[in-house]
């Protein structure tokens, strides 16, 4: 199946300039949905998952299935003031603004061999914050994956020493 096809380009989206993927045509088709997932748990072989951290608004989709599939538990990293026990934040630049994430203290215990999930890896501020999270919870960061990376961004570079997988490349 490729993949592709459920992907949408949108142009000027949410500002001008901006070409959008917008993923909604594959969390819409099963098929698309399994296949994707295939390939994600595939990577994912053999490397003793204990936390899946998912990253709000669009990781939080696949981030959850990926939890249920390992068996493990699932971890919200969410944007400022939405969490609502005690948390540590990290700041970082986004393709288009500034924004700010949380993680609860206790979402991650020590020596916890991670999974971090989002949709797309961009610029890799949001990825780099998100690591930068968990590894000050002690948490392991054992790989991040994403549905798809626009590799013209050269986000790889800001999370270059972890291992990364995007079953859709751009
Ligand atoms: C988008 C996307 C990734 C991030 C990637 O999220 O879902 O999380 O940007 O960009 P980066 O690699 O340049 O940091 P966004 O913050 O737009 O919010 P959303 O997921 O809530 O739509
Ligand atoms: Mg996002």
């Amino acid at each position: 199946m490729a993949l592709e096809n459920y992907i949408r380009d949108i142009q000027d989206f949410p500002k001008p300039g901006i070409g959008f993927k917008d993923i909604t045509p594959l969390l819409g088709n099963p098929d698309a949905v399994k296949e994707c997932m295939q390939l994600l748990l595939n990577s994912l072989k053999d490397k003793n998952i204990d936390k899946v951290v998912g990253v709000e608004s669009r990781g939080f989709f696949f981030a959850t299935l990926l939890a249920y599939e390992l068996n493990v538990g699932f971890v919200p990293v969410r944007k400022p003031n939405k969490l609502p026990y005690e948390t540590i934040s990290s700041s970082y630049e986004l393709e288009y603004g500034m924004d700010t994430l949380e993680v609860h203290i206790d979402g991650i215990k020590k020596g916890d061999r991670v999974l971090i999930h989002d949709d797309v890896l961009a610029t890799g501020g949001t990825a780099a914050a998100v690591c930068e999270l968990v590894e000050k919870l002690g948490g392991e960061i054992v790989q991040c994956n994403f549905l798809m990376e626009l590799s013209f961004l050269n986000g790889r570079n800001k999370i270059s020493k972890y291992d990364i997988y995007s079953p859709l490349v751009y």
